[in-house]
């Protein structure tokens, strides 16, 4: 059948027709006893609703909003912690940095759980009763659920990704607002011609978080045109048998992406780790001594400090490794070009305690900031 009969109405026309005689013949009215269903071979057949066309364009943008609250929240709280020296001071103490991330990350988690499980409920409940409509009156709550939560999983992880590239609360949140409206805007741009993008168009425009999401909400409301909604059955099936993408498509992206942001963020910072704490080189992933740790053993023999006068000097005990080697440590404040530590020579031994005396100003705190990482170690040079 053509489409054309059916947007000019010669359908309607034709079936208002059909319908007249089946009932003359019947006496009763034949709508109550057959339906009349639609298709262009190859493809389902359809609803056609313009309500589901609307829910295409706003179902991503509702969604959308209803997460950027969490996620600037999420951005600034981290970046908060950061510029505060909150995550330094905790890591002097001796807090391992994947155990903050996990912290964060479950704590975000629940939170966006529970918000996660009331929208879906919103979308999948029915108000009236079984038979009544709801914004996704015949998909699986479950997998609708599990999409979400996906969802909120790969946006965690794309604010944690946000919040290593600030060093200042504010302006992290400002910024995280935009990047937000920015990661949909493929979607608002390339929705009205989905049909011409190809799978791998498709694979790619998933990398965004929020078009991920977008995309996977278009395929839900695609599956509700056709009559099925979403279902687990139809994980690896596409809508249209021209169309190869799925939401099995979707979720495989969601979970790269997490994975992609995760990455990214340890990354990014392990090399530039804000305002305090030490950055590590571009290749330290490649390091022993990253993932190691170095032991006391390997290091060196303690640095003997060259001997100005004997005399003042308590020789080097023998025998005991130096836990702590400090060798020509030094910090100029380059605003008032200040020499704070000049070439400090120190061994702190394993098993004794060692302490800084001086007068005030002879550099004991700006020694200690050095040592534990407050204060960015000044490169050669400085
Ligand atoms: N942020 C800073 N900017 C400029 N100079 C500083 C700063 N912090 C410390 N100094 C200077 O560096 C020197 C060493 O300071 P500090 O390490 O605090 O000494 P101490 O703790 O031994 O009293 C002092 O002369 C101090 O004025
Ligand atoms: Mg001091």
């Amino acid at each position: 059948m053509s489409i054309c009969y059916f947007n000019e109405g010669f359908l309607a026309l034709q079936h208002a027709v059909d319908m007249s005689i089946a009932e003359f013949i019947t006496g009763k009215d034949p709508s109550m006893t057959y339906t009349v269903e639609m298709q262009r071979m190859p493809y389902p057949p359809f609803i056609d609703d313009t309500y589901l066309v609307a829910l295409q364009a706003w179902l991503p943008f509702v969604l959308l909003v209803s997460y950027i609250y969490p996620a600037i929240n999420i951005v600034k709280s981290v970046v908060y912690e950061k510029e505060k020296k909150l995550k330094e001071s905790m890591k002097i103490m001796g807090l391992k940095n994947y155990l903050h991330w996990s912290a964060w990350f479950i704590k975000s988690f629940m939170f966006l759980a529970s918000s996660t499980s009331l929208i879906t409920i919103l979308l999948c409940i029915h108000w009236h009763g079984p038979g009544s409509l709801a914004v996704l009156s015949q998909s699986d709550p479950s997998l609708v659920l599990v999409f979400l939560l996906l969802y909120a999983v790969t946006a965690i992880c794309f604010c944690f990704f946000l919040s290593t590239l600030f060093s200042k609360a504010n302006s992290a949140a400002a910024i995280t607002g935009l990047v937000w409206f920015f990661t949909y805007v493929p979607y608002t741009v390339l929705r009205p011609r989905y049909a011409s993008l190809t799978l791998g168009n498709k694979l790619a425009l998933c990398l965004l978080c929020n078009t991920a999401m977008s995309l996977g909400c278009q395929l839900t409301s695609m599956f509700e045109g056709t009559g099925s909604g979403i279902q687990w059955d139809l994980l690896f099936s596409g809508v249209s048998p021209d169309d190869p993408f799925t939401l099995a498509h979707v979720f495989g992206m969601l979970v790269l992406d997490s994975f992609l942001f995760s990455v990214l963020a340890w990354y990014i910072e392990a090399l530039w780790p804000g305002d305090f704490g030490v950055p590590q080189p571009w290749y330290f992933p490649f390091m022993k001594s990253y993932w190691l740790g170095r032991s006391v053993d390997e290091v060196k023999e303690p640095v003997t400090p060259p001997v100005q006068n004997s005399m003042f000097f308590e020789d080097d005990p023998k025998g005991i490794p130096a836990g702590v080697q400090v060798k020509g440590l030094t910090k100029v404040f380059s605003r008032l070009n200040k020499v704070a530590v000049n070439k400090l020579d120190l061994n702190m031994y394993n098993g004794q305690i060692t302490v800084l005396l001086g007068h005030n100003g002879a550099g004991k705190t700006t020694t200690m900031s050095m040592l534990t990482g407050e204060a960015c170690l000044p490169g050669p040079g400085l």
